[in-house]
């Protein structure tokens, strides 16, 4: 099931000058819709005359008991611009939950890596959550140009260890998160999101050393709900809408995906 609904923010947070939080609440106080971690909105950008089409935006955390959704947010162009000068108390409209999210139903005990690179930390959060909730330990391995790249990672620590990388060495190991010892440990499951050349090597490590892997892929969308078949990827099975199919995909069927 999926709404189109107003919610209010009732909270913002800047995180130096690249990244933002916005805490929702539904306006008209409605229960929030289930929604699993890797889902994504899509949100309409008002008031910006030159974007016409709903950006897509990832689940970042959920407390239900709340009732509040979080959304965590880079600047990059005209619409995430706008998005970034709402205040508290103006509304904001979504499309939700949309996609299909990560496995989060895993029988304890089990090990996982979640790895994310700049926007693509947002749905790992909610996921952290969901695994440890569910007893399982969990390796956060966050990477970035520079650490004013890689914000919130504080909000990840009660949810397993955390461990940094970036291209610079201002914080943490300094490399890439593959070359990140934590990286070449044994883990029961790897979670992916982030840029894309990361990604595949995040997938080839995996699908050489046998772990279960997903991926979440950040195509450029328009509809979101897999109407206009604007976010294909080709994977082994055929074309796949990243929207309607992903953003999460298991990597046994992108063999394709990540060996180019
Ligand atoms: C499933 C999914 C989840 C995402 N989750 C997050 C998130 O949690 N936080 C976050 O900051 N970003 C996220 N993104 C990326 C975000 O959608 C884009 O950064 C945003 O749409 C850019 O809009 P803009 O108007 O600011 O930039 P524009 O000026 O339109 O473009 C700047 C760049 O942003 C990218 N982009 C633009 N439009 C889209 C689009 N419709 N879909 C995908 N990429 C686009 C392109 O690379 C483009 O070069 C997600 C993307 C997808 C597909
Ligand atoms: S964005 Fe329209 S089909 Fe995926």
């Amino acid at each position: 099931m999926k709404e189109i609904s107003d919610f209010t923010i009732i909270e913002r947070r800047q995180h130096g000058p690249h990244y933002f939080t916005l805490v929702l609440r539904h306006s008209h106080l409605t229960p929030l819709l289930p929604t699993m971690p890797g889902q994504f909105v899509e949100v309409r950008v008002d008031g910006q005359p030159g974007v016409m089409l709903r950006r897509p935006i990832s689940v970042h955390d959920v407390d239900p008991e709340a009732g509040t959704l979080s959304l965590l947010v880079q600047v990059v162009g005209q619409g995430t611009r706008r998005l970034s000068q709402l205040a508290v108390g103006e509304k904001i409209n979504l499309v939700y939950p949309l996609g299909h999210g990560f496995t989060s139903d895993l029988r304890s005990p089990t090990s996982a890596l979640l790895v994310g690179g700049g926007a693509g930390i947002a749905p790992l959060l909610y996921l952290a959550k969901v695994l440890k909730a569910r007893g399982v330990r969990c390796t956060i391995l966050l990477g970035g140009r520079t650490a004013e790249l890689i914000p919130v990672r504080d909000e990840f620590r009660p949810y397993g260890e955390v461990c940094i990388a970036t291209d610079d060495g201002s914080l943490g190991h300094k490399g890439l998160v593959v070359s990140h010892p934590a990286f070449a440990e044994q883990y029961d499951i790897i979670y992916t999101c982030g840029p894309t050349p990361m990604m595949k090597a995040v997938a080839r490590s995996a699908a050489e050393r046998g772990i279960r892997c997903e991926v979440s892929l950040e195509n450029m969308m328009a509809c979101g709900v897999g109407a206009c078949l604007c976010c294909v990827t080709d994977t082994d099975q055929g074309h796949r809408c990243v929207c309607k199919d992903g953003p999460v995909f298991d990597i046994t069927n992108m063999k394709k995906w990540y060996a180019n």
